[in-house]
Parts: C-alpha cells; sequence; structure tokens
C-alpha cells in the first residue's frame, strides 16, 4: 500500500481523483498481498516483492543488490536486465462464487509479461504504458484453491527485443536512424525508452508491476468498476489547435470506462462544487448519452459566468473546481467519478503569420506560442526527466519538491519529455494547484518506430487510455508526438537516403498522425497536438480532412521563421556570440552540461575516486564517452569531459588547488557557473527577442533536474541541491529584467529592458562601468539613466553601447571594466489590481573573467535568524556564491539568491529555505566565495 498511503494525505486536503466503484461486489488490491520474486533458473534468489514495484527495488531492499545508483552499478547491475522475473502471490480475499464476473486490473506492467492464474495462461503483455484488463472468470470457475496462485512472469526485455529485431522480415532503418545509447532495439518496445540508456542517465532497464494492481469481481448486470475516464472542458465551437472563443460557454464532455457493462437507459449526472469552499456551484444532467456499453459518455453546457479562471504561476490564481460525475442505472448510482479540474483554454497558437502581425515587424511564417484564456504569453521554464531510474519509489513528495523549486525559479511551463514515462497522477494534481504548465508527449524519441498494424493497434490503445486518463488536468498545456524525429532522424534520411526518405515519411505520418492526432483530437477538445517536439507546424488545418493537421515538414519559404528551435552547440568558445544562436520563435530545447557539486559526488563515488577525470567520473558521464560516435568523428575529440573542461578554461580563472578534493570541487563548480552564464545569456536574448522580427516567446532549457548523480545538463542535482544554473534561470524569468544582448560581429551591446507583463511597464534604468576594484572607470560613461516604458510582453532598447569602440580607444579598460545595469520599474502583474514594484540588476563584461583583473572582493558573512548578510568590503565579487559545508551534505538548502554580483561596498541579505533532510547547526558552517577564489591555491 506504498503508493496509495502516500498519496493518502493529498487525498484527504482536495478531492483529486477518486473512482468509486460503487457496484463493484469485491475488490482486492493485490498492493496488500504477500508477494514473493523469484528468478527462474536462478536458484539464489527468492524474496519478498512488492506491488508496486520493480526488481531492482526488491533485490535491492532485499540486501542482494548494493544501492543501483552508487559507483559503477549502472554496468555492473546488467544481468538484471538479461534475467527473467516472476512475482507472484497466493491470493487471499478472492470470492469464490459462480455467477460473480473476475477480472485482473492492472494499471501498468513493466513490459513484456506472461500472467498465470491458478496455474493456467491467461494473457501477454506487451506495453509498460497500457492499463491491462484481463476477465478471469472461467479460470476462477475451474480452480481448485481457496487462495489462487496469480503468477506475473516477466521476460528479460534486452532479450526479447534483440529476438523481436532479428525476426524475418522485421523493419530495419538505415544506420545511425535510432540513437542507441546503451541497449539497443528500444523503438521494438513499448517501455521507457531513457531505460535503455540515455545521454543523462544509467539503463537499468527494470521489470515489475510498476503500477497498482486489483482483482475486481461483479455481481450481476448493473455491477461496474470504473476503470478510467475522460473529463473535457472546452469552450462551445472550440476546436484543437485553435484559439476559442472566450466569451462563449462551457461544454463538458465526460465519459467513464467501465469494467462491466453499463445497462441500457443509463443517465448521467453532474455536482461541481468549488475545491476549497466546497461550495457547490451548480448540478445538473448530461444530455446526448452515448453508451457504448463499456464506456458512457455525455454532454453539458455550463455557464461561463458561474466559474473562475485557471491561471498558470506568475498568471493569476490557480482556481479548481470538483467535478463529480455520476452514472445513474434505474434511480441508483451505479459509478461515481470525482475529478479535479480547472476553466481555462490552453491552445499552441501554430497559426500562419497575420497582416497586422507583419505590419508590426514580425517575420513571415507561422506562429510558435502560448495562449492562456486567450491571452499570449512568456513560456519560461525548462524540461523535465524522469527524476529516478524506478518510477515506482517516486513520491508525491518527491514530485512536490520539484515544482516547489520550478514554481520558485519563476517557471510557468515544463516540457514532460519523451521518453520517461508518461506522468503519474499525483504529478498532475500538483501541477494543477502550483499553476505549472506541463507540456506532455506520447512517448518515442529521437529514432524511427515499426508501422506494422500489431505496433501501431499497442500505440493507439495506449495513447487513447493515457489521453483519458490525463485530459480533466487544467496543467496539461499539450500533447507532442515524441521527441526531435522531425529535426534529426528525417531529415537524416532525406539527405543520406533519399530514395527511401518517402517510405520513411509515410511510415512517420501513419504513426504520428494518423494514429495519436485520431487519439488526441477523439478524446480532447481542449488540448492542442503536434506530430514532433521540434517541428515547423502545419501546412494546413483543416477540419474537413479525417487528419486536419497536414504536416508542413521541409516546405518552407528561406527568410521565413516556423515552429520551434531544439539547439545545442558544445563548441564553449563561441558560447557567448549571439550569432551562434538559432533565431526562432520558440526553444523548447538549448542547454550545456555540467559537473554536480562535490556534496552530490559524495553520494556516489568513493573518495579516490574524486577528481574530474577518474575512471567513474568518466564512466558516469554519458555524453560523448570516450569512443563514442562523435569522439570519433572529431565533431567534440575531447568528449564530454573535454567540453565541460574547455567552458572553464575560456572563460573564467582556472582552479589550480593543492588540495586535489578541493580542486575537483572548484572545477565541478567553475563548471556550473559556465552553464548558468552561458545560459542566464542565451535566455536573455531570447526574452529581448521578444520585440525582435523573430517575436521569440518561449524558452525550455534542458533540462531540470537529474536521474542520478552524474555530470548532465540539469539545474537540479538528484537529491534537489539546485546548480549555479537554477539560480541564474531564476534571475533571467522574473518578469521585468535588464538585459545586455552582445553582437560580436558589430561590437556592439545593445542594453533591453525586457517584460512579460501584460500591459505597460514604465521604469528608470541605471548604468555604470565600473572597475574590479569597485571605481568608476570613466567618469563620463558612469552613472547613466533613463526613464523607459516597455509594452505587453515586449522589450526595448535603453542602450546600444560599442564595446569595441569603448575597449579599443581606451575609454574603457577592457581588462578592468563591469557594465553594471538597474532597473526599477512598476507594473501590475497580469490578473492583478495592485501594481507592483519590479527591480532587476545585470552586467556584463568586456573581457572574459579568466583575462579580467579580478581583485579579493574582501567578502564578510553575517548570519542573521532566517537569512545570511553578504558584505563585499574589497571589490567587485563575481558570481558569489554561499556554499554550505560539506558536512552538511544532509540538508538541502536552497537560497532566495545565489552566484550574484555584489559591487564594491555592497551588502546583500539573502533568505533561504530547507528544501530536505536536516543537519544541527548548519547555518554556523555557510561559507561564501566568489569567482575571485578559483586564483587561490587553496
Ligand atoms: C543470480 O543472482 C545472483 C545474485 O543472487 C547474481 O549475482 C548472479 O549474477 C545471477 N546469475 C545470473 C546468471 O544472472
Ligand atoms: C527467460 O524466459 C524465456 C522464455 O520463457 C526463456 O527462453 C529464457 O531462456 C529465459 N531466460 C533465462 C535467463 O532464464
Ligand atoms: C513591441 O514594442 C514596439 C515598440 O513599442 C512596437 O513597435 C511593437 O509593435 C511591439 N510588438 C508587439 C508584438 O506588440
Ligand atoms: C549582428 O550584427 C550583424 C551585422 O550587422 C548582423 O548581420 C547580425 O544579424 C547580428 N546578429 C544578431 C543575432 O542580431
Ligand atoms: C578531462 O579529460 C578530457 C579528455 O581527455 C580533457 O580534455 C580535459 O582537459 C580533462 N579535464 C580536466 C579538468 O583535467
Ligand atoms: C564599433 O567600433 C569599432 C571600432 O571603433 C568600429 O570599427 C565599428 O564600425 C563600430 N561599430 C558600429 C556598429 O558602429
Amino acid at each position: 500500500m506504498r503508493f496509495l498511503s502516500e498519496i493518502g494525505l493529498l487525498v484527504a486536503v482536495s478531492a483529486l481523483q477518486i473512482p468509486l466503484a460503487v457496484a463493484a461486489h469485491n475488490v482486492v488490491d493485490l498492493s496488500d498481498q504477500r508477494w514473493t520474486l523469484t528468478s527462474p533458473g536462478n536458484d539464489t534468489i527468492k524474496i519478498p516483492g512488492k506491488v508496486p514495484s520493480q526488481a531492482h527495488i526488491d533485490l535491492y531492499a532485499a540486501g542482494i543488490i548494493d544501492n543501483p545508483l552508487i559507483g559503477l552499478n549502472d554496468f555492473d547491475l546488467r544481468w538484471i536486465a538479461f534475467s527473467n522475473w516472476t512475482y507472484s502471490t497466493e491470493l487471499r480475499g478472492v470470492q469464490d462464487s459462480k455467477h460473480l464476473q473476475t477480472s485482473l486490473v492492472f494499471q501498468g506492467l513493466d513490459t513484456y509479461a506472461a500472467i498465470e492464474f491458478c496455474g493456467q495462461h491467461v494473457a501477454n503483455t506487451n506495453n509498460q504504458f497500457r492499463q491491462w484488463v484481463f476477465d478471469i472468470s472461467h479460470v476462477l470457475a475451474s480452480c481448485k484453491s481457496n487462495e489462487p496462485l496469480l503468477e506475473v512472469k516477466f521476460g528479460s526485455t534486452p532479450n526479447i527485443s534483440a529476438a523481436i529485431a532479428a525476426e524475418p522480415g522485421q523493419e530495419t532503418w538505415p544506420d545511425g536512424v535510432d540513437e542507441v545509447y546503451e541497449f539497443p532495439n528500444r523503438q521494438f518496445v513499448r517501455k521507457e525508452q531513457s531505460d535503455f540508456g540515455w545521454d543523462w542517465g544509467p539503463a537499468f532497464m527494470p521489470a515489475g508491476i510498476w503500477q497498482p494492481a486489483y482483482l475486481v469481481q461483479l455481481d450481476g448486470p448493473a455491477s461496474v468498476y470504473v476503470k478510467n475516464s475522460d473529463f473535457d472542458l472546452y469552450r462551445k465551437g472550440q476546436l484543437n489547435n485553435l484559439p476559442p472563443d472566450q466569451t462563449a460557454d462551457w461544454i463538458f464532455n465526460a465519459s467513464v470506462d467501465v469494467v462491466g457493462s453499463v445497462p441500457r437507459g443509463s443517465q448521467m449526472r453532474y455536482t461541481i462544487a468549488d475545491s476549497d469552499s466546497h461550495r457547490k456551484v451548480s448540478s445538473g444532467n448530461f444530455g446526448n448519452i452515448e453508451n457504448g456499453g463499456d464506456v458512457i459518455t455525455g454532454i453539458a453546457t455550463l455557464k461561463a459566468s458561474d466559474y473562475e479562471l485557471w491561471w498558470p504561476n506568475g498568471l493569476g490564481p490557480q482556481r479548481l473546481y470538483n467535478m463529480e460525475v455520476e452514472v445513474v442505472s434505474g434511480g441508483r448510482t451505479i459509478a461515481s467519478v470525482n475529478k479535479r479540474m480547472g476553466f481555462r483554454t490552453i491552445v499552441l497558437n501554430m497559426e500562419p503569420i497575420s497582416d497586422l502581425q507583419l505590419s508590426q515587424g514580425i517575420t513571415n511564417g507561422s506562429n510558435f506560442h502560448f495562449e492562456i484564456n486567450g491571452h499570449t504569453f512568456y513560456a519560461k521554464g525548462a524540461n523535465f526527466v524522469p527524476p529516478d531510474p524506478f518510477w515506482p519509489r517516486v513520491t508525491p513528495a518527491h514530485i512536490k519538491g520539484i515544482l516547489n523549486d520550478v514554481v520558485d525559479g519563476n517557471q510557468n511551463m515544463l516540457r514532460v519529455w519523451s521518453s520517461g514515462a508518461y506522468s503519474p497522477d499525483f504529478m498532475y494534481d500538483l501541477a494543477d494547484e502550483m499553476g505549472v504548465l506541463l507540456w506532455c508527449e506520447f512517448e518515442f524519441s529521437v529514432s524511427l518506430y515499426p508501422a506494422n498494424s500489431e505496433f501501431l493497434e499497442n500505440v493507439r490503445q495506449e495513447a487513447v487510455y493515457q489521453v483519458r486518463r490525463t485530459n480533466h488536468h487544467p496543467s496539461m498545456a499539450l500533447w507532442a508526438g515524441g521527441n526531435e524525429m522531425e529535426k534529426d532522424e528525417l531529415p537524416a534520411i532525406r539527405s543520406g537516403s533519399p530514395d527511401l526518405y518517402e517510405k520513411y515519411l509515410n511510415e512517420y505520418l501513419e504513426l504520428f498522425l494518423n494514429t495519436l492526432l485520431p487519439a488526441v483530437y477523439g478524446n480532447s477538445h481542449s488540448i492542442s497536438y503536434m506530430p514532433c517536439s521540434t517541428n515547423n507546424g502545419y501546412l494546413e488545418l483543416d477540419f474537413s480532412l479525417p487528419i486536419p493537421f497536414v504536416d508542413r515538414l521541409y516546405n518552407t519559404t528561406p527568410g521565413y521563421l516556423y515552429g520551434d528551435s531544439d539547439f545545442y552547440d558544445y563548441n564553449a568558445a563561441q558560447a557567448f556570440d549571439i550569432n551562434e544562436y538559432v533565431v526562432n520563435r520558440f526553444a523548447n530545447e538549448f542547454g550545456f552540461p555540467s559537473e554536480p557539486s562535490l556534496e552530490t559526488w559524495r553520494e556516489a563515488i568513493p573518495e579516490d575516486q574524486l577528481y574530474f577525470n577518474s575512471t567513474m567520473a568518466v564512466l558516469r558521464n554519458h555524453h560523448y564517452p570516450p569512443g563514442s560516435l562523435a569522439t570519433d568523428e572529431l565533431e567534440n575529440p575531447l568528449g564530454g569531459q573535454g567540453e565541460m573542461t574547455l567552458g572553464v578554461e575560456y572563460w573564467y580563472p582556472i582552479p589550480d588547488k593543492t588540495d586535489s578534493v578541493a580542486n575537483f570541487s572548484a572545477w565541478c563548480h567553475s563548471t556550473q557557473i559556465f552553464q548558468a552564464d552561458f545560459l542566464h545569456t542565451k535566455i536573455q536574448y531570447y526574452r529581448a527577442g521578444s520585440s525582435m522580427p523573430q517575436r521569440q516567446l518561449g524558452s525550455l532549457y534542458w533540462q531540470l533536474n537529474d536521474i542520478w548523480q552524474a555530470p548532465t545538463w540539469s539545474s537540479r542535482e538528484y537529491d534537489g541541491r539546485w546548480k549555479v544554473l537554477f539560480y541564474a534561470t531564476k534571475d533571467v524569468y522574473q518578469p521585468v529584467i535588464v538585459a545586455p544582448v552582445y553582437n560580436v560581429t558589430t561590437g556592439v551591446m545593445d542594453l533591453f529592458a525586457v517584460s512579460d507583463l501584460w500591459s505597460d511597464v514604465k521604469g528608470e534604468a541605471s548604468w555604470e562601468w565600473i572597475g574590479y576594484d569597485g571605481k568608476p572607470v570613466n567618469t563620463s560613461l558612469s552613472a547613466k539613466s533613463q526613464k523607459f516604458t516597455v509594452g505587453a510582453v515586449n522589450a526595448t532598447v535603453l542602450s546600444s553601447m560599442n564595446i569595441t569602440d569603448l575597449t579599443s580607444s581606451g575609454s574603457i579598460p577592457a581588462d578592468n571594466a563591469v557594465l553594471v545595469a538597474t532597473v526599477t520599474a512598476s507594473g501590475t502583474p497580469p490578473n492583478s489590481k495592485a501594481t507592483k514594484t519590479y527591480t532587476h540588476s545585470n552586467f556584463f563584461t568586456a573581457t572574459p573573467l579568466g583575462k579580467a583583473k579580478l581583485v579579493d572582493p574582501g567578502l564578510t558573512l553575517q548570519q542573521e535568524r532566517g537569512s545570511f548578510t553578504v558584505t563585499a568590503e574589497k571589490g567587485v565579487s563575481m558570481f558569489t556564491w554561499l556554499a554550505l559545508d560539506p558536512k552538511d551534505a544532509g540538508v538541502i538548502v536552497v537560497f532566495d539568491d545565489n552566484g550574484f554580483l555584489l559591487r564594491k561596498g555592497e551588502s546583500k541579505t539573502v533568505g533561504y529555505r530547507i528544501s530536505s533532510g536536516a543537519s544541527t547547526g548548519w547555518e554556523t558552517r555557510v561559507t561564501v566565495e566568489s569567482i575571485w577564489n578559483n586564483t587561490l591555491p587553496e
């Protein structure tokens, strides 16, 4: 009952999805049974098992294996992936009555399972993401045992997928089209694709009953068990992908999927209550009832003025309503479902650029931005990857910790990357409460996939189940077919094997449009769909066609802009050259890896491995590992460790400490500074781009979180510690910012004021060139200020400075000049009446800090109740960093700000919150450093 008891608390405070199996006769929760885990052919293993769980988790709990996440267990535990695993139990609580209809309901099996009941084969499964329901009435009828044996026998995924790949006539693709990390053949398997390894994660390939499971017994014709449901709220007349009329009434379209059969003549009714006050808002009957036997659907019209809207974080409140739907037969409620919803419309607008937009100077092509309740907003956020290799042990508290940080980091959207797993209900529930929009994707990634009818049908079932399960959540922002296929795989075939392009393109369209789009459009009027995470949008959207979305693919006009961008550049030398950034309307992926902190490394590797290129540190870096394609082809000859090293060496003082662990720690931290500096610069440019012809309206950096302790693109380490990047993005995602944008080619730096509020912001900007000693470097240039106004979701240039001219003419010394700029502005947050004062500071250096005349800033730190005050007594402090003592690794503390600049004499008081863990007296051991400490030998 681990899973259910942990969400128990949540259920109590807010009515979530509570399918009440009103009329089911007997429901046996399989989590409550005594399970045994064995590995056929390996007599050494017979241990207690759990549901939901996976073999790795149970083996670890039984002491058979060490913590999978430490050392080189990623490689050493491969035998688990190549073994078969059987979960068995002698079922208690089954009622033995010939007239009962008995079914097994599995919310998820990972992945290839043979199910046996009372010694008889029931079924085989082949998809981790489907719900499986098997009628076992006839097996039970002939079973002699009171406690029938249930066995779920999992086969080895690498072995089975290899056999599938080797079947005669099996589909193949040109070399290199499917990206292989550790285990091959993932494209044949409907299983979390990152279980096969990824460039930021390990490859464990877990197996098990990874979701709750039940035995359900029904008694008589009006007895049903709710297995799924689909609640859809949309504006009258709304069509997917198109902005609806915001004055229209709401349509509430509800359908309930059952085990058993809904009696003919059944009706449906609803009761809607405010989820905070539980005050009833409305109730009524559904019309247009359609009863398909195992699914009943009805439609009701809800008066728009009765409901308050739901808004994402930073854009308004998150109003939620409990929507109870009852299925009524013969005056009796035979099924009831209560889902918590929000009234909102969310559209990904991919419409052609209009004449009005052209007149505003926007580049022709198509739009790519989100609109919430009819308002265009700037999407600020990151990409979410699985927070652990083993989902059954991911708790609501774990996800809540991540989403708390996302909200704290001024983000309003996460892209839940495919291919991890579809998010659990509790993650959507938390996102609904906290206002985090989730861009969701079907689990397909950097590969092409089979197109035979059996595979397509398997995918269709998966997609329909997942869309229906999740559609009611106001946090649900988008469905995309999968990750990067239109960016990488199709272009690779188009250029490498042009004669095969049409064949593979047709297969691609069969899966990602003809199969997945109907799964979305057929079950939701409220959510937009696009076939691929990064794409050029549609050529046309025509609802008279069977598949309304006609993929534009590469049918583009030069000079126009379409769709969104996914772009990486691992050449650290050009990190701050905006001409190397891609001009786009929306950046859904961009990033650079960094090392985790020393504290995080210590969780995973022994003391003698704590140096930059130690065997374990290198083997846990899965980006361009030694011998990979990229290193062979000299795309990145130094590999993943080399690119991070160069990021530090090009731009910052190079750490060279006498103590080797201190040196490792300084290096790790410096790679984080480079990562933060690079992405801060990129996001500044993107946000200033809201005023440029590209009309840039979103940046979701790669990647938010970590699946384990390793060098990756993350901003948040595995156990929740913030990297420098998280603080940098929190800073640059504030609503009103001052942003320097430097063009290396012209030598000109434009200083922008940027706002993503929905009305004008008025304020004053001031800036000054100072040396690292804190003195103004040129009094004639110093201390400028200017008043400004920025329109809704827009930016304006405050000043243009020719940096080349300033440095070459000697007006400012290149190696001793930093521009410090501040804006103070007044504006009104969306959906608020009160005006607010916004302040933001930023800097620009005329030369890399590695070449700058840094001085000892003379940092002092004073601990107060609930905060720390840092002062730079002697000079300018760059990348000022508050750090806990390594012996306080047990507590994760998030400061209000970190990695900031302090001018000489400036003090800053920094609050904090404890994110998790505890350590007595940690506050007294906090230290503060800056990038200047890299120049010291200790
Ligand atoms: C059998 O299990 C043991 C652990 O009990 C493991 O060390 C061994 O590798 C397994 N054998 C095979 C063939 O997988
Ligand atoms: C796993 O099960 C399959 C199918 O029954 C069998 O062919 C295979 O030999 C088994 N593998 C092991 C390691 O026992
Ligand atoms: C942004 O502001 C500029 C300058 O005021 C204005 O010309 C432009 O039309 C605005 N862009 C949008 C999309 O409103
Ligand atoms: C930088 O300036 C050059 C020369 O004017 C121009 O061609 C280029 O587009 C500018 N880069 C950006 C990113 O605006
Ligand atoms: C780590 O190894 C890479 C690849 O050999 C090398 O380029 C880099 O300089 C090394 N980094 C450090 C900090 O020693
Ligand atoms: C910036 O200054 C440099 C050096 O004086 C000059 O060559 C260049 O043309 C200037 N750029 C602009 C855009 O004025």
